[in-house]
């Protein structure tokens, strides 16, 4: 079992900022990633379509004989919380481990929490992290701009359209005083730039992406699931549009070179 892939989906390329600290955090471990860029973006449908998709999703990686899944998705972990006691294999999204590492970050108690509609709407984050300390003040937003904006390329920390929105999205939690903020949407690390930028360098970017490949690594540990090749791991990813769109922009989120190990699925 311990010699098995790793499964991470997400609803298009954001996930990819979860596989690079993957990579870093576990060098040695496979992994299989699918992308369902056919269908992106999941923040902005129903929560039954959301649930649909996210089953779909495991169901596929399950199907490649995966050890671990991982919804790298902040609309899936949110909304898809079943996945945590339907499947097969040990699970995890990502609002667990990015709700924890936002109450260890804070020190004045002021968090600001940024993700898709779908994310802000179920209150995920908020709610993990009121059940750790319910004196935290939380200030949420929804940022359903900023997906086609990276999805599109527009990622430049002076890019002006870039930081028009993040102003736009963030001068309430900003005059709020947030020290911390919550980057719940994995598609979001890629514009950590200008959101810093905008935020100044006091206020703590969370990365949920990075957070849950931790997390990962402990839930493998513990288990006595990770690998002992002693070997480099390789990466293999599936999606379900042309293989060409995916490549271009994977390599920014990952950067890393995709290659030849790009395929296209149909889900
Ligand atoms: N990467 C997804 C998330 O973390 C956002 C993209 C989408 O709306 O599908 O929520």
């Amino acid at each position: 079992m311990s010699e098995q892939a790793i499964g991470v989906f997400d609803s298009g390329l954001g996930g990819l900022t979860a596989v690079k600290e993957l990579i870093k955090v576990l060098p040695q471990e496979n992994i299989v990633y699918f992308g369902d860029t056919a269908r992106v973006p999941y923040g902005t449908r129903s929560d039954a379509t959301i649930r649909r998709y996210a089953r779909q999703d495991a169901d596929f990686l399950l199907s490649r004989g995966v050890k671990l899944i991982i919804a790298a998705c902040g609309t899936v972990s949110s909304v898809a919380t079943e996945l945590y006691d339907t499947l097969p294999v040990p699970y995890t999204g990502v609002v667990i481990p990015t709700a924890a590492a936002a109450v260890n970050a804070t020190r004045n108690g002021k968090i600001g929490i940024i993700g898709t509609s779908a994310t802000v709407k179920s209150c995920s984050y908020k709610k993990e992290i009121l059940r750790r300390d319910e004196r935290i003040t939380v200030y949420q937003q929804d940022c359903p701009l900023f997906v086609p904006l990276v999805e599109n390329g527009f990622i430049a920390d002076d890019d002006k359209i870039v930081q028009l929105v993040v102003e736009r999205y963030l001068s309430d939690m900003k005059a709020a005083g947030i020290d911390s903020l919550i980057l719940g949407c994995t598609h979001f690390p890629i514009i950590a730039g200008a959101i810093s930028n905008y935020l100044g360098r006091d206020v703590t970017l969370i990365d949920s992406g990075k957070e849950t490949a931790l997390y990962a690594a402990n839930i493998l540990g513990s288990r006595g699931l990770l690998s002992q090749s002693g070997t480099v791991g390789e990466c293999e990813y599936f999606v379900s549009d042309t293989v060409e769109g995916f490549r271009r922009t994977a390599e920014i989120f990952l950067g890393r070179e995709v290659g030849e190990n790009a395929r296209h699925i149909e889900i």
